[in-house]
């Protein structure tokens, strides 16, 4: 049976390296999905002031910029992100931070900061896409000075992520199989217990996975939420679909999701596997 790494790497075309993807990302996700979470997150895990945080897996900084604002002037955020498109974006949205936000183009596995050089690192949705999860926990540990904390967010099953859900099973229904499980590699391949046990077998202690849920929600109900699929990153193949398969497909969306919105705008929920963990002091 194929590991969980090479199912992710069957994959490849998954990706955030892709101007048009990182635009729809930060315009549609962002405000939709990502926002509401890194707020959360930031909450629970308050307080910031003064501290010295590594946003891995920054993407277009909405939880850098968050952070800069709760660290105050004694502490210091970077973020790091391996797409330079992704990173173009969050130098925007954190031109006016104070303090100031820097931003490095680096892998999680090899992030080229010195030793012991950071409190905090936060990772939201973004450890489930690393190639190599052993090597990136490794390197968290190392950048992190002792008594730090490590703070990581991935997805549950689409089961749990329904919005997410009904777009792979609108997929399948029209026969598009790959673009289905595409769909799902953010979701389905971080079982709790896995992703622990990295961070176990790099030598954290206190590993604690927690799973927390908030809705899905959009407004403007079902047919924005329909024109939502387009803006993930399997967008550029939805539009390269033909015609008539695209309407089939927003066809089964708008039946799945009009069977799971109650009140016209909650689109389901959505659940995330919440992992801290401390470097001994
Ligand atoms: C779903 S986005 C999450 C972005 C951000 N944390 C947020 O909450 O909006 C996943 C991010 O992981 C980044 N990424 C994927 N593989 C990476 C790697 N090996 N090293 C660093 N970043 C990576 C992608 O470029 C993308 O920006």
């Amino acid at each position: 049976m194929a590991t969980v790494e090479e199912r992710v790497e069957e994959r490849p075309d998954f990706s955030f390296g892709d101007q048009s993807v990182a635009a729809s990302y930060d315009n549609v996700l962002v405000p939709l999905l990502f926002t509401p979470w890194a707020t959360q997150l930031v909450e629970r895990f308050k307080p910031w002031h003064g501290l010295t945080v590594l946003d891995l897996a920054t993407g277009t900084g909405v939880v850098a910029d968050m952070l800069a604002g709760h660290v105050g002037p004694a502490g210091q955020v970077t973020g790091a992100d391996i797409n330079a498109e992704m990173l173009a974006l969050a130098r925007q949205r954190c031109a006016g931070a104070t303090p100031p936000v820097e931003f490095i183009e680096a892998s999680a596995q090899s992030l080229g900061m010195p030793d012991a050089s950071v409190s905090v690192v936060v990772c939201q949705q973004g450890f489930q896409f690393f190639p190599d999860k052993m090597a990136a926990a490794t390197e968290i540990f190392r950048v992190l000075r002792g008594g730090g904390r490590v703070i990581v967010t991935t997805w549950c099953p689409v089961a749990d992520c329904e919005y997410f859900g009904a777009i792979c099973e609108a997929l399948r229904r029209v026969g598009e199989v790959a673009v289905s499980d595409m769909m799902r590699v953010p979701f389905d391949f971080m079982p709790a217990a896995e992703l622990a046990s990295y961070f176990e077998a790099s030598g954290f202690e206190h590993v604690h996975v927690r799973q927390e849920q908030l809705p899905f929600t959009i407004d403007q109900g079902v047919p924005e939420a329909v024109q939502v699929a387009y803006a993930t990153p399997i967008g550029p193949k939805l539009r390269a679909l033909p015609e008539e398969q695209q309407r089939e497909f927003r066809h089964a969306l708008t039946t799945l999701l009009g069977e799971l919105s109650q009140d016209g705008q909650t689109m389901g929920r959505m659940a995330s596997h919440v992992l801290s963990a401390n470097k001994p002091g």
